[in-house]
């Protein structure tokens, strides 16, 4: 039987987006215990362009050539022999290797079947969007209701959810966000939105039980003093000064501790029957992920951004 094709992104050199290139390769083939995807939306993710650039070469080392992407949702065109939970046809979204592409390979255990009411969108951004919020919020952060809690950039693929999330648990949200982005963080339920190009967040966050931060660097030196003694810092970009942590009488976390697959059919479940929203900030086609890293790499996006790689 001849193999069979398919458009793909290929990474052969790490670099700005120009390395991205359209390229026709051979589909993967699922092993017995995979499954072979068709991608619908693949997810972008700060991570895609921090790879390419080759940022992370020694803490998340990939062999070049590469196709880029980790999470999309899609349609099981395949499975292998010891798979029992998912047959072609189904729809599902999850961690999908390679999934800047018309076809990438999932583990069975890696996927999730999208309830009925969840469209391919929204179950796109559930994986580090949605889940990270969750993993930061109440696995890493053990946040409980009536607790203040500060999430900075709050307007992002996390952020969003974030806000959304803790508000549900009946925590009191502080949020930062650039200007253009206020009156969104404020629609999603945050009960103060900080804008940090204009208003320091330590004027305005004291004592919270929790700090979230996906920005690091400065953002994370001048947080620690807004958290009350025994709070928590939970960083989504570095590890965390553990003597800072000391120095201030809180725990530094990350990503210590992950939602369990009960919390995210919970999860799924609340953004299928849309308590909680996903705002989708883009879609380009697969042909144009050059374009859609760029956005990405410009950090200022509202919500998450999608690649349509096939119709549905
Ligand atoms: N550890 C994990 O499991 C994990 C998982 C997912 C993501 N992450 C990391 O978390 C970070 C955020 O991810 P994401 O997917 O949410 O990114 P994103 O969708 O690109 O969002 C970035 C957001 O950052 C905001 N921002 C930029 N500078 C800021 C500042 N100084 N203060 C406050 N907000 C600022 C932007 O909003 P404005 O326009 O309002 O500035 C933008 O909405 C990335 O570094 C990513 O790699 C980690």
């Amino acid at each position: 039987m001849s193999k069979k094709s398919m458009q793909a992104i290929v990474v052969n050199e790490y670099g700005g987006p120009n390395v991205l290139k359209v390229k026709t390769v051979e589909r993967p083939q699922p092993k017995t215990d995979e499954v072979l995807v068709r991608i619908v939306y693949a997810t972008v993710i700060p991570l895609d362009y921090k790879i390419r650039n080759g940022w992370l070469q020694t803490v998340f080392p990939v062999t070049l050539p590469y196709i880029p992407g980790f999470y999309a949702s899609g349609v099981v065109e395949e499975v292998g022999q010891s798979v029992t939970e998912f047959k072609p046809g189904g729809r599902i979204f999850g961690s999908i290797s390679g999934a800047y592409a018309e076809y990438g390979i999932a583990k069975e255990q890696e996927l999730m079947a999208m309830p009925e009411n969840l469209t391919f969108e929204d179950a796109a951004t559930i994986k580090a969007g949605a889940e990270t919020a969750w993993k930061a919020l109440f696995a890493d952060g053990e946040l409980q209701s009536g607790q203040p809690l500060l999430l900075h950039a709050a307007a992002g693929g996390v952020g969003q959810f974030a806000v959304q999330l803790a508000k549900w648990k009946g925590a009191t949200v502080i949020a930062t966000a650039s200007t253009s982005n206020l009156d969104f963080v404020k629609s999603l339920g945050a009960g103060r939105v900080v804008d940090y190009t204009t208003t320091k967040f330590e004027d305005v966050a004291k004592d919270v039980d929790l700090v979230v931060d996906s920005v690091g660097g400065e953002t994370e030196t001048r947080s620690w003093a807004v958290i009350k003694k025994g709070g928590i810092l939970v960083s989504l970009t570095q590890d965390p000064s553990q003597e800072n942590a000391e120095q201030y009488g809180v725990t530094a976390k990350f990503n210590t501790k992950f939602p369990t697959r009960e919390d995210l059919q919970n999860l799924t479940n609340l953004i299928a029957e849309g308590r909680i929203t996903a705002k989708i900030d883009s879609i380009f086609p697969l042909n144009q992920a050059d374009k859609a890293l760029e956005k990405s790499e410009a950090r200022h996006g509202r919500g998450r951004i999608l690649l349509n790689v096939n119709s549905i």
